[in-house]
């Protein structure tokens, strides 16, 4: 019997989950949707539940075997998962606070005053005002104006430049954990110039970039994004929808532990 498979997409990205199953998973078919609810047909081999717990979308809030039941409720608490689960507080500069505070619960982050953080696209600091809030040294890179939380806050650091117009030298020399990358750029010239800096960080775990997908023909170019993570030495990449995103998703691209060299503790 062929199998139905059902989906959820953030309010505003139909059209890049769509293109995404077209492009990554050909056996399936669309048949009935609702608004940002939508079931696909599998023609092909049917999916084990082990499969579909490990398929990874860019387009996705949630996915799985559709039970058959299409009522309104059901569709409804389906859509649930639209809904962030973080608050905003009202003093936050933006809502991408919301961005890096899903992720930081994602991916199960723990608050560390030992952890810094390089931001690039920090303007105008609302992910920086939660890294602030649960890290130590944050360095913020953006030509655009930072909000005085961040500015006053003393373990904060403005870099108001390009990122294309940076050297390494011109970053911190403490070590750096983490980086968050949120840039209006096209993706691969924003991941091109992490990476590039990245590299001064030999105690680096992960960088968390969000990828603007200005046209929905670049879902294609998705294999590519990752690629150029994993040609820098990050493996097992994780491509997530995140609630409060809008035209983009987020890559996670974990540091493989043999390229983190621990015992350089005076090093980046
Ligand atoms: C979506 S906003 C970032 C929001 C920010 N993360 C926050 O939490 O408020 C994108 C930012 O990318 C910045 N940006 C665009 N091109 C850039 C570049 N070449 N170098 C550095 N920042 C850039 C823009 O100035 C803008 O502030």
């Amino acid at each position: 019997m062929n199998q139905f498979l059902y989906f959820v997409c953030v309010n505003g990205n139909k059209d890049l989950l769509k293109k995404e199953i077209e492009l990554f998973y050909p056996s399936l078919v669309p048949s009935f949707s609702k608004g940002d609810f939508l079931t696909y047909k599998n023609l092909g081999k049917n999916y084990s539940l082990k499969e579909i717990e490990n398929f990874q979308f860019a387009f996705a809030l949630d996915w799985g075997i559709n039970d058959g039941d299409l009522s309104q409720d059901a569709i409804e608490a389906r859509l649930s998962v639209q809904k962030s689960k973080i608050n905003l507080p009202e003093e936050a500069p933006s809502r991408a606070y919301l961005k890096i505070a899903e992720a930081y619960k994602r991916f199960s982050l723990q608050s560390d005053a030992n952890i810094n953080w390089i931001e690039f696209g920090s303007a105008p600091g609302g992910a920086s005002f939660f890294l602030l809030n649960n890290f130590g040294a944050l360095t913020g890179v953006d030509p655009g104006k930072m909000d005085d939380i961040c500015l006053d806050n003393i373990m904060y650091e403005h870099l108001s430049v390009p990122i294309q117009n940076l050297s390494q030298e011109e970053l911190p020399n403490r070590p750096v954990h983490y980086i968050a990358s949120d840039l209006n750029l096209n993706p691969k010239q924003a991941i091109k110039e992490v990476i590039r800096l990245s590299k001064k960080y030999r105690m680096l775990k992960g960088i968390f970039m969000t990828i603007k997908m200005v046209k929905v023909e670049h879902v294609k170019l998705i294999p590519e994004f990752v690629k150029m993570f994993e040609d820098a030495g990050h493996e097992n990449s994780i491509k997530v929808q995140l609630p409060s995103h809008r035209r983009e998703f987020l890559i996670y691209a974990p540091k493989a532990l043999r390229y983190i060299k621990s015992s350089f503790k005076d090093t980046p």
